[in-house]
């Protein structure tokens, strides 16, 4: 067992020195680095001084020039203390680590050739001991060196200030960051890439260098992410009134990332998966993620890096708001709708999971273990609803005021989540007392609403109810503010405006706004003419589920009629759902009315957008469905229900999907939101052709396979094929593995494809893919790739004889020592035990109870294995 301990947010201190500066000198080399480390440190409360440090060789430490006696400190596998030091004072500290054995990817390690580093959360303590928190400012100078030969660019935070060659065919570069910034915003990149440079002059004159570093010869794969940066600093200053404040901007590419990208100041490191994109390579789906990815940490470099956290309670204040910043990015940029839609799925299919489950948390924690466990879909991308409630109840206009303030306020400083919420309070005089509950109340709010209509008084009285399940140590919850946004329809599909209820403003997207902030709430409007049909919770304004009184009629009038095109998509979803779940009732097929169909068929025939026409039908997976069956999960049920779903789709509009395949161009080379959605309802149809007549589009499938030149319209067909086994299968396999077969990114696809089939044979592909040439555990893309994506596919991975089971616990097993920041990650169905029938719960809680047995068990798993198994007794 770890011997880490859980740290609680009450329990905060302020740190007992601070760092003025710091001047590192790195000698790279693969299996020995030498870390020099000078800094100037100050006093500002009592007692020794303890610096964090993992993993790491203690070379010398040196006071105020003088060596220190190895009995003047003390070391352990966790940090170094000084226990007498004076007020002001000079540390040099020589470590010495080896990036070649560094797996986990954190700190300092090796990508393929290159070094480069990870410090995000608490990765700096793995390159040398240091006041790892994120509330210690210094301002950086760090001096790389390594062979010319192999490591032509030294790259790190700030202004290049000097450059020079060496003895032994050695070089240096020394770059000073001006910003004063914690230890999780360094970073360190030493290779051989190509460049791409450009150069992007900011609304306040200055003339910012941008550079993109790939890997040699994938220089043409980086140009749009190049665009897109341009885009994204363009967007800041006219949305938010933020420029870029160096006078350089690196983005380098690399292939071994635990995550998405990360934001240090100056110099971003990104997982390649999210820069290199070109169109035989890349599908629609990875321009969009590489743009938004590209925003996102851009975006950083106001909230997050200008602006940073106080302590790692406080991830939500960067994160929450940046993401929020990159969804508004993207919505501005392209169909605001699609980019909603996208949003609002992952929160239904992953965030309720994460809000219902043994690890649920508020955006901002109370307690952690290990912090790398709380990069989550609730920090995230709830952080980022709660952001959007506050926009939504402020308007855009006070939403910035309050950011104006914040930035004024906090500028250079290292704040909480409250700093935010009184920056938005004190600069709109707007009370958010209630609101402040999002941030500490876990778990999603359930809301009812009713309604009831008198025709001889003309009035409409309306129930609302909110109440929140408990969660693990959070057995009472308090009413939370839901602001709830909604338009009415009369039977003929026209919006209406409700009157007289003092509680309901005009907002300014179109919809009325109620605020839900006590248990219940009643309106009443009158000079109602007839029953309205109320499309409530419209652009999902609160992250709470929703339970209505609509009937599939008033579903199929807002499909029809809803100006809000979220709230058309919306009708659909819950259409398909009373179907899904009539079906798991009846354990008889799902069946679509009539008028249902007629519905749906009109979409097709509509004048909306083609993206907004495939999510449309997009029917909800059998993930998402799981949602409504917390207990006993009905597996076998939920795949009959989805599967009869499709076919009935399929079979019943077949010639419309025809139709409109037929006159949709795939326009392989065009770039444009218009082409990607064009190519996305194409695929939609195709898909449900596919599937009512396997044997007719076999060979148009095949073909479309085939083409080369444009990745969406060959994964797409891939993913057809795959998914129902046509004929074509093997060919198409083989086909795209032959042509790919030394494109890491690109054979991903191939592994998820594989991973995700439906096909009762999946889990013995999987083990078999394991065994294959081009994957490797080492690497997280890979692994995500193939045994994320496997873990995700529910129906096969809770195969009834416990098979999928234990091919992830052998892999979790085998990453522990690995990479366990990334078997963390493939945990989480495991975590969901309870959900299951009796036999797969006691196969997968053996599972747990093995993974607790494991020797040198990493922090990441440990919390998240005694969390699962602690009793559920709120
Ligand atoms: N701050 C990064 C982001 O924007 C997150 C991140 C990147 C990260 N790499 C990490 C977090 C490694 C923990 C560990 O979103
Ligand atoms: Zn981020």
């Amino acid at each position: 067992m770890s011997n880490k301990t859980a740290k609680y947010r009450s329990d905060y201190r302020a740190p007992a020195f601070s760092i003025e500066r710091v001047n590192l000198t790195i000698e790279l080399d693969d299996v020995a680095t030498l870390v020099r480390s000078k800094m100037r440190l100050s006093r500002r409360t009592s007692g020794a001084l303890t610096l964090d440090g993992e993993q790491l060789k203690l070379v010398s430490v040196q006071l105020n020039g003088e060596t220190l006696d190895a009995d003047a400190y003390t070391v352990t596998d966790k940090s170094l203390t000084i226990d007498k030091v004076p007020d002001q004072f000079e540390l040099e500290i020589v470590t010495e680590l080896d990036p070649s054995a560094n797996s986990a990817l954190e700190g300092l390690y090796k990508s393929g050739g290159a070094f480069c580093t990870q410090c995000e959360a608490e990765g700096f303590r793995r390159i040398t001991y240091y006041l790892d928190r994120p509330d210690v400012l210094a301002v950086f100078t760090t001096t790389v060196i390594a062979e010319r030969e192999r490591f032509p660019y030294l790259l790190s935070n700030g202004n290049l200030e000097s450059t020079g060659e060496l003895e032994q065919g050695r070089h240096y570069a020394t770059w000073h960051d001006p910003h004063p910034k914690p230890a999780y915003l360094f970073a360190l990149v030493a290779g051989d890439f190509d460049r791409l440079e450009d150069h992007y002059v900011t609304t306040e004159g200055r003339n910012v260098r941008l550079e993109l570093f790939v890997d040699k010869g994938n220089l043409a794969r980086g140009h749009y992410a190049m665009a897109s940066l341009k885009r994204a600093m363009q967007w800041d200053e006219e949305r938010f009134g933020l420029a870029y404040d160096l006078d350089r901007y690196m983005v380098v590419a690399v292939d071994f990332f635990n995550m998405g990208a990360m934001e240090n100041k100056g110099l971003n490191i990104f997982n390649s998966k999210y820069v290199l994109a070109e169109p035989a390579s890349a599908t629609d789906w990875d321009y969009v993620h590489v743009e938004s990815v590209i925003g996102h940490e851009y975006f950083h470099n106001w909230t997050g890096n200008r602006i940073t956290c106080r302590d790692w309670f406080q991830l939500s204040l960067k994160e929450g708001l940046t993401v929020f910043r990159d969804q508004e990015f993207s919505s501005d940029l392209g169909s605001r709708a699609v980019h909603r839609i996208d949003a609002i799925r992952v929160m239904r299919s992953f965030q309720f999971n994460e809000d219902a489950g043994p690890m649920a948390h508020p955006i901002r924690p109370d307690k952690v273990i290990e912090m790398n466990n709380f990069y989550t879909v609730t920090v995230y991308n709830k952080g980022a609803e709660v952001i959007r409630m506050l926009h939504t109840l402020l308007g855009e206009h006070k939403f910035q005021l309050g950011m104006q303030l914040y930035r004024k306020r906090h500028d250079g400083q290292a704040v909480t989540c409250e700093d935010f919420i009184a920056a938005m309070e004190d600069a709109n005089q707007f009370d958010l007392s209630l609101f402040r509950r999002w941030y500490s109340q876990a778990g999603t709010p359930e809301v009812a609403i009713s309604q009831s209509y008198d025709a001889a008084t003309g009035e409409l009285h309306i129930k609302l109810h909110q109440q929140t399940p408990a969660t693990p140590e959070q057995s009472t919850k308090q009413p939370v503010v839901v602001p709830l946004l909604f338009s009415a329809y009369n039977q003929a599909g026209e919006r209406v405006q409700l009157k007289g209820a003092s509680q309901v403003q005009q907002h300014e997207s179109g919809s009325q706004l109620v605020v839900l902030d006590s248990e219940t709430l009643q309106l009443t409007f009158n000079d109602v003419e007839q029953e309205p049909v109320i499309a409530w919770l419209e652009n999902f304004s609160a992250p709470v589920k929703l339970q209505t009184q609509l009937t599939t009629q008033d579903l199929e009038l807002l499909l029809g009629h809803a100006e809000q095109e979220v709230t058309r998509w919306e009708a659909a979803q819950q259409i398909y759902l009373a179907a899904l779940r009539e079906s798991v009732a009846q354990q008889q097929p799902a069946v679509l009315s009539a008028s249902q169909i007629d519905a749906l068929r009109a979409v097709l025939e509509a004048p909306l957008d083609n993206g907004l026409k495939a999510l449309i039908f997009a029917l909800p997976s059998a993930e998402e469905l799981l949602e409504y069956y917390p207990q006993q999960a009905p597996l076998a049920a939920i795949e009959q229900a989805v599967d009869s779903l499709a076919q009935a789709v399929a079979k019943a509009l077949a010639s419309e999907f025809n139709r409109c395949f037929e006159a949709l161009e795939a326009r392989a080379d065009d770039l444009s939101n218009k082409a990607m959605a064009d190519r996305a309802l194409r695929q939609k149809c195709l898909y449900f052709l596919a599937l009512a007549k396997p044997h007719q589009f076999n060979e148009v499938v095949e073909q479309q396979a085939l083409i080369q030149g444009n990745m969406t319209l060959q994964q797409g067909a891939l993913e057809i094929a795959v998914q129902h086994q046509l004929p074509c299968q093997a060919r198409v396999l083989a086909e795209f593995e032959a042509q790919w077969q030394d494109t890491p990114l690109v054979m991903d696809k191939w592994f998820a494809a594989q991973a995700n089939a439906r096909h009762p044979d999946t889990v013995d592909k999987v083990a078999k893919l394991l065994e294959h040439s081009k994957f490797s555990l080492r690497n997280p893309n890979r692994v995500y790739a193939l045994l994320a994506s496997f873990s995700r596919n529910s129906l096969r991975f809770h195969q009834a004889d416990g098979a999928g089971y234990r091919l992830l616990l052998g892999i979790i097993k085998q990453l522990n020592t690995l990479n366990p920041q990334v078997a963390s990650r493939l945990i989480t169905p495991f975590m969901q035990w309870r959900r299951f029938d009796t036999s797969r719960q006691e196969m997968l809680q053996d599972c747990l109870l093995q993974l607790q047995q494991v020797e040198n068990l990493a922090p990441d798993l440990e919390e998240k294995i005694a969390s699962a198994l602690a009793s559920d007794d709120t």
